[in-house]
This record gives structure tokens, sequence and C-alpha cells, in this order.
């Protein structure tokens, strides 16, 4: 669809972020907390934060009692998202009593939304930085040491931070994100995510490469490619894509492009990536996925409704026949492919049949998993603008929880479908449950739960699953 509306983007809020200017060492002998919350893409940019402060003296640390810095890395795409944040700067609020130097930082998309606003509304915060700006936090920090509160919500049109090598944080050491694209030029009517995510971009292939390589030579046996529509990677040279003609356009470096490269990395290095998105997604890439094995056949493909009046409400850029017809190409092409989704249920003027035709597609296509949210009302957005939050707040609920009760159905069917059969499983690490086993995933992503015998983390094992629970298969390794 990338219909990006210029008007609601607040043109000054783009630009260049500023250049690091303070010493090395400033940070030296201080310890940072980093918290994230919310989606794939916040975690890797907390990779790309601390990479930042080590690279000034920091040291990371799991305990925020000991911290001299906590950032927070927040979500701002639904209410509840932004209210967990709220509730967790409380609990920092004793620990600045306790230690009014402790200095601390709101990142993320919540920083982007509330800008200084956030400064007013939460004393305790000192510092706010949106996601394109995080190469100017030291800078941020030296404000606030000589007094003042700081912020940044510049938005980039080129930041990729593509020359940051990020510090893995809470790592396995076994699977690791690598982001390809950041922000969205879609404008889904219900999405906060274009504004405080600003304008799409591609990262530079060599990068992301060299990345993956990097990772594999550490051990990693598994890289994520992170993007919010990762069908739309597209790379010419540092040329923006609207700047490209028809001929450039098709000559330019694409996602499937992208995924074979980094599949070629090593047979044992397993490719995975999120989020694909139903109006973008080629058989280019599905080709792709069935063509080397080590691209694992996992398509997680969000449908937020199953019906088209609605899915033209939300600004989606499909049909529910479309979809259906993206879910059919997927099982043509990548037969056994693993698909989970993203379900909204009482967005704006849900109608009961509108919200059945859900439910239909859902049964129709039987989703190995889904992320199920009920509507949130997002400040700005154009739904915010366009319609009205009329479905009442207990409707919206007792949809979601009809919605979660099928899935879990389909879940279940669907993780049954792979007993009896032997599975290439990736350990993970050693399973929450018990010492005695290990856990890791199939291609199709889904768990997999076997005696540990004289398996490690990082091995690929033949597993025979044997029996499962809703969503794990348990079995023995062959
Ligand atoms: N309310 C509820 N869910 C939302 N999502 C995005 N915006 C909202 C909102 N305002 C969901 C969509 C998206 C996922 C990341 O979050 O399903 O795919
Ligand atoms: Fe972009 Fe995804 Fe939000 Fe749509 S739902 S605007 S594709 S981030």
């Amino acid at each position: 669809m990338n219909i990006y509306e210029d008007k609601v983007i607040d043109e000054s809020r783009q630009g260049e972020v500023l250049e690091i200017n303070t010493p090395a060492r400033m940070g030296e002998g201080k310890k940072m907390f980093l918290e994230s919350y919310g989606c794939a893409m916040n975690f890797s940019d907390s990779e790309i934060v601390a990479s930042i402060l080590v690279g000034k003296g920091y040291s990371t640390t799991t305990d925020f009692h000991e911290a001299d810095l906590i950032l927070l890395n927040t979500c701002a795409i639904r209410d509840n998202a932004e209210l967990r944040v709220r509730n967790r700067l409380k609990e920092y609020n004793i620990a600045k009593r306790k230690n009014p130097k402790l200095m601390i930082g709101v990142l993320g998309c919540m920083a982007e939304r509330l800008k200084s606003k956030l400064l007013e509304e939460e004393k305790i915060v000192d510092i706010v930085v949106g996601p394109d700006a995080y190469r100017d936090l030291p800078n941020l920090i030296e404000s606030v040491e000589g007094g003042q509160k700081a912020v940044n919500v510049l938005l980039s049109l080129e930041e990729t931070y593509a020359d940051i090598s990020p510090v893995r944080l809470g790592s396995n050491g076994v699977t690791a994100f690598i982001s390809i694209t950041r922000g969205c030029d879609n404008m889904c009517s219900f999405c906060v995510v274009p504004f405080t995510r600003g304008r799409e971009r591609s990262r530079d292939p060599e990068s992301i490469v060299n990345e993956a390589k990097i990772l594999f030579e550490q051990g990693y046996r598994e890289v994520t490619l992170l993007g919010q529509n990762v069908d739309s990677y597209l790379w010419a040279a540092g040329k923006a894509k609207k700047e490209l003609n028809d001929i450039e356009r098709q000559n330019a470096f694409s996602f499937a492009n992208l995924l074979e490269e980094v599949a070629k990395i090593s047979p044992d290095l397993r490719v995975r990536f999120s989020t694909s998105n139903p109006q973008d997604m080629t058989d280019d890439v599905l080709h792709m996925i069935a063509k080397y094995e080590n691209i694992c056949d996992y398509i997680h493909l969000p449908v937020q409704s199953g019906n088209t009046d609605m899915l033209t409400r939300m600004n989606r850029g499909y049909s529910r026949e479309k979809y259906l017809e993206r879910i059919a190409a997927i099982q043509r092409i990548i037969p056994d492919a693993g698909i989970s989704t993203d379900i909204i249920t009482g967005f704006c003027g849900e109608t009961e049949q509108e919200y059945t035709d859900t439910l239909s597609l859902m049964s129709e296509v039987k989703f190995d998993f889904a992320y199920m949210f009920a509507y949130s009302e997002r400040p700005g957005t154009m739904a915010e603008k366009k319609y009205k939050d009329d479905v009442p707040a207990d409707v919206k609920l007792k949809r979601l929880q009809e919605v979660i009760v099928l899935q879990q159905k389909h879940s279940a069917e669907r993780t049954k479908q792979g007993v009896g059969k032997v599975h290439r499983v990736l350990v993970e690490g050693v399973s929450k449950k018990s010492d005695e086993r290990l856990y890791g995933r199939n291609s199709k992503n889904t768990v997999v739960v076997f005696p540990r015998q004289n398996f490690k983390k990082g091995d690929y094992v033949n597993v025979l699953a044997k029996e499962c629970t809703l969503a794990t298969l348990i079995g023995e390794a062959v």
C-alpha cells in the first residue's frame, strides 16, 4: 500500500541525529540497566544502545539497584504497554530516592510519541530519546550530568545503525536478531508505529550479511531478520525507494535476494524473519524459502481481520480473498509451513458479522499460532481521527476471549500433526521444567523438548515426536 501521507508526519521532527563528540571514557566504571518492552525490534535496538554506551565506558548490569543509569526501551502500540512502563517508573522512583544521582532514560516508541511531555508527566525521567536518536545518547547523558533534562526525538530518513555492532544482551548464544529495515511506510489506520518509528528505510545488505557471518563465527546458529514489513526491503545503493524508476526498482536488491545471501553463509545457520506483509509478500520470497533448507519454513503473516470492509477501514491494502490467496501460495510453495498471525478484535465499527468473518477465516487457515489483541485507540492515528472507537470494552474483550479459545484449539490440532514425525531441532537450552531435558525449535517454529543425553546448546538434533501439549512437541533423539 505504501501510501505515506506526508501531512500526517511532522516534518520538523525529521533530520540528522547529532554527532557524538563526548570523550570515549565518559562512563568509565558506571553501570547501565537496560530494560526492553514490546517487539523484537526494541530488543534489537537495546543491543545497539548497549553498544553505543559500552563504547563510552559503561558496563551492563542485570540488577537495577546497582545501576547509575536505567534505560527503558518502551512500546506505545497499545495503551496497556504504556501503562506498564508508567508502573515500572513508579518502582524506579524508590531507587531514585535512595540514589538521587541515578539517571533514568525513556527510549523507544513511547518516548517518540510523548516527547518532552513525558518529562512533565513523569518527574523522575531525565532523558527522552526516540528510536532514531540513540547515537546522541552520550551527549544527552552529559547534559543531564550538567544538571539539565535532555530530549532528542528527531526522526531520520537514513539512520539504520548499520555500522554499529550490537552488544548481545541476555543472549542464549544460539539465536540472535538482526534488524534489516527501520520504520514503516504502511499506514494501517490503527497503528502508531509509522509515527513513532518514522519512514521506512532499508539497511545496507553488506552490513547485514557481515553481521550474520560474525554471529555464525561466534557460534550462533540462527538469525532472525527484523523489519516492520520485511517484504518491502529494497536496497539500491542507498537511494530511497520512491526515487527509483521501474527498471531501477526491478534491479534493486530485494528481500528474496537478502534471504539468499544470508542463507548462503552456511547450511548450519538458520534464517528466520519477521514480519511479513500480506500485500507485499511475493512468490519470489516463498520460492527462496523453499530453495534453501536453512531458511525456516515459518511465516508470520498478520491478518488483523477476516472481513474485507474491516480491512479497508484498517487500511491494510488487501481483502479477505487476497489474504487467503497468499496463504494458498505459502501452502503450495512450502508445504507444511508454520503460519502465524496477528488478530485485533473490536476495531472501530466491528459488527457481529465482521467479527464472525474473522472466526471463519481462522478456521479456514488454522494458524499454528496467533498474537491476539483487543483494539486500543492510539492518539494521532488515522483511526482516531476518522472513526469512532465504538465497540464497547466488554464486547471487545468477549470477542478476544472467543478468538483465543478458537486459536488454542487450532494450535493444539496443528501441534498434534507433528507427532510421529522426525523434526530437525536447533537446541536453544535446558528446558525450564526439567534439567534433564533440552528444548529447541523445529523449522516451523514449534517448540520441541527431548532428553538431554550428551547434546548441548547450538546442536542440531533429529527428534522423533512421541506426544505433545498444546504448543510443544515431546520426543526423543533418533
Ligand atoms: N490496538 C490493538 N492492537 C494493535 N496492533 C497494532 N496497533 C494496535 C492497536 N492500536 C497489533 C496488530 C499488529 C501487532 C504488532 O499489534 O495486530 O500486527
Ligand atoms: Fe506498519 Fe505493522 Fe503498524 Fe501496519 S501494523 S502500520 S505494517 S507497523
